[in-house]
């Protein structure tokens, strides 16, 4: 099957003295999203960017800005960052009492709507909200912090995720993005392909090891070879 391949680079790990600038540098560079990701000291034990920086960095791109909540609650933030320019969000299903009306909240504020599940979530939180979901990101380290090692486990659970989407659309049901986030590196990224993801948040990969000749476009080209070096079209 023919699949589209989309890179997220995380701005995590951008310079956030420069913001502004890094974000145009890697659509320069050629990426499909700009990953937002948003850690409130509660649901995750670091702290990171609200609303009003996506409101600031909107202007600098013509890139959907997928935001990605480690928060607690979601519903009043996520109508924030659709307020703000967000395309996509994605929340953690622990994080919100009411899991199926904060996905709905998502789309009716305009935007594609997401969970995210943590590498010990269980799949069962997708059972009943398919219809919901416009993508599913699979967390591949412990949400909080970028730089972190890919844990191997994913892959399983990603191909897993991949036949329940297949199997979702096979049945008339909507395309589902399958998003993994975190660790992915050019040495990694074709098996993590290989098991089922369409679309690759890489956070250091990309801001933290510019290519010494084509910074954020050599990078993001090594990526995508490795991708087409998966065998999948893409
Ligand atoms: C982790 C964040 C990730 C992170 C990925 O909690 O959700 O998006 O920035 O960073 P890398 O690619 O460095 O693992
Ligand atoms: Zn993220």
């Amino acid at each position: 099957m023919t699949r589209s391949f989309r890179i997220a680079p995380s701005i995590l790990s951008a310079d956030f003295a420069r913001l502004g600038e890094e974000v145009r540098a890697v659509e320069a560079a050629g990426a499909d999203l700009i990953h937002f990701d948003v850690m409130d000291n509660h649901y995750v034990p670091n702290l990171t960017i609200g609303p009003m920086v996506c409101e600031a960095i909107r202007p600098h791109v013509k890139l959907p800005i997928d935001v990605h909540l480690m928060v607690r609650p979601v519903d009043r933030l996520a109508i924030d960052f659709a307020k703000a320019g967000a395309s996509l969000i994605t929340f953690h299903p622990e994080a919100s009492d009411h899991v199926d009306r904060t996905l709905q909240l998502i789309r009716d504020n305009g935007c594609k709507a997401g969970l995210v599940l943590n590498p010990a979530t269980p799949l069962h939180h997708l059972d009943h909200v398919m219809d919901r979901l416009d993508l599913v990101l699979l967390m591949s380290v412990n949400p909080g912090y970028g730089g972190q090692s890919f844990i191997e486990a994913t892959l399983a659970k990603l191909r897993s995720v991949r036949a329940r989407i297949d199997a979702h659309v096979a049945a008339g049901g909507n395309p589902i993005w399958l998003e993994v986030d975190g660790g992915i590196k050019v040495d990694n990224i074709a098996r993590v392909a290989e098991a089922g993801a369409d679309t690759f948040v890489a956070g250091s990969a990309v801001f933290g090891a510019p290519d010494p000749d084509r910074g954020y476009r050599g990078v993001m080209g090594r990526l995508r070879e490795a991708l087409a070096s998966a065998g999948l079209p893409g």
